[in-house]
């Protein structure tokens, strides 16, 4: 276990939070499209608060690579954590050096300052230790509360941590222990939802969990992937011979582990990959080279929901169809809902666009976790060390 905020002595301290503050921006507006991450840093915040320390918000925004981009500055959503907390933060366009330091010598207790965009500064990604000590002069304690970014190899994730005691924040608490949860000792039977277009993405996650999954099943531009390791035919999707033969090994890897595979039996095309494209449902045999895949079939909800339905545990990681238009989200919206029915499930949802289809469909409630992170996340899974975790040092538990 790791240690938290919890174990440390924080009263009256200045703590330097890593936070993830990456959010995405409607690109029409350009407005935070998802504050999710920024609202997941509040208990941590409110925690330093209420033992009256002075906070220090640290996080990239995008990846500007090391210049400053006008429009990647963290003012917008240090606006946004001003609305969520109710408070004024204290928002400097700089990450370190003298303005940094006078700013945080004025604070007061429970008083929350924003540090400018981390990856302003090219010394970030490359784990300059130069940089790590500049950062960690401006407080006592360091606390990460981005697992997000905890794959990264940089100085405001792991660096730091060689300079300042490190405790984990609650955010990041909170995924370790679902995401291992999942990992470690899932009740049984387990199932692995996997959709999204990226196969090579998912193997990894597979043939780390494959051993404890009872049923895998497939849906989303993935299952045309599967179905055509099959030999069946699947529309127009491109579908490219690499991806072809790993799903032929991922079958395999199902065999030798008694993992039922259930892949969609009927599916949603349409004649063009659009908002307001004409679209019908169809069999799989139906199935040939014309039209776009973009959801799997109402047949096929049913029986995804029929196999799932007696599950202890699933992890989830790509939505059903192209749920970003409403006439192709019923597969993603009905199998979500179908979860957050199923009785004494533990449900967790990858990050990435599976997060985001469930957000955007207001389903938020429906899952026991949703992670924050996409390629952290997928990395946690694969069972790979993070390095921003693996900085973090365990705490001893003991037995009462
Ligand atoms: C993410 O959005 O996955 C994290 O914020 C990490 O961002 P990065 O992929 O730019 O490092």
């Amino acid at each position: 276990m790791k240690r938290t905020i919890r174990d440390a002595d924080c009263s009256d301290k200045t703590v330097l939070v890593r936070v993830d503050f990456n959010v995405p921006l409607d690109p029409l507006t350009g407005q935070i499209s998802d504050d999710t991450r920024i609202f997941a840093s509040l208990p941590t915040i409110r925690y330093l608060q209420q033992n009256n320390c002075k906070i220090i918000l640290c996080s990239h925004f995008d990846r500007p690579k090391g210049k400053v981009v006008k429009e990647m500055r963290m003012f917008p959503v240090a606006k946004r954590l001003n609305a969520l907390l109710g408070q004024e933060t204290i928002y400097v366009r700089e990450t370190i050096g003298d303005v940094v330091r006078e700013a945080a010598n004025e604070m007061a207790p429970r008083d929350v300052m924003v540090l400018e965009n981390v990856r302003f500064h090219g010394a970030e990604e490359a784990n300059e230790i130069a940089f790590c000590r500049s950062l960690a002069s401006l407080a006592d304690i360091y606390v990460n509360d981005a697992f997000s970014t905890s794959h990264r190899d940089h100085a405001s994730i792991s660096g730091i941590a060689d300079f300042l005691p490190s405790y984990a924040g609650f955010q990041m608490e909170k995924e370790l222990r679902n995401l291992s949860a999942a990992l470690d000792d899932p009740a049984r039977p387990m199932a692995a939802i996997m959709g999204g277009a990226k196969i090579a993405d998912k193997i990894n996650l597979l043939q780390n969990m494959f051993e404890k999954l009872d049923l895998l099943v497939v849906g989303g531009g993935m299952a045309m992937i599967f179905l055509s390791a099959l030999g069946y035919s699947v529309g127009e999707g491109n579908i490219d011979e690499e991806s072809v033969n790993i799903a032929k090994s991922i079958l395999e890897l199902a065999k030798e582990n008694n993992t039922e595979v259930i892949l969609p039996t009927d599916v949603v095309v349409s004649e063009s990959f659009g908002v307001d494209s004409n679209y019908k449902i169809i069999s799989l045999t139906e199935l040939k080279d014309k039209g776009f895949v973009m959801d799997i079939g109402p047949e096929t909800l049913k029986l995804f929901i029929s196999k799932l339905n007696n599950c202890r545990t699933i992890v989830w990681n790509g939505p059903m169809g192209v749920f970003e238009f409403e006439q192709f989200s019923n597969g993603t919206r009905g199998l979500a809902e179908a979860v957050a029915n199923i009785k004494n499930v533990t449900s967790i949802v990858g990050g990435g666009s599976t997060a985001e289809a469930i957000n955007k469909l207001g389903l938020v409630n429906a899952v026991t976790h949703i992670s924050t992170g996409g390629g952290a996340s997928l990395e946690f899974l694969e069972g790979k060390d993070l390095i921003g975790v693996s900085k973090i040092p365990e705490i001893d538990v003991v037995d009462l």
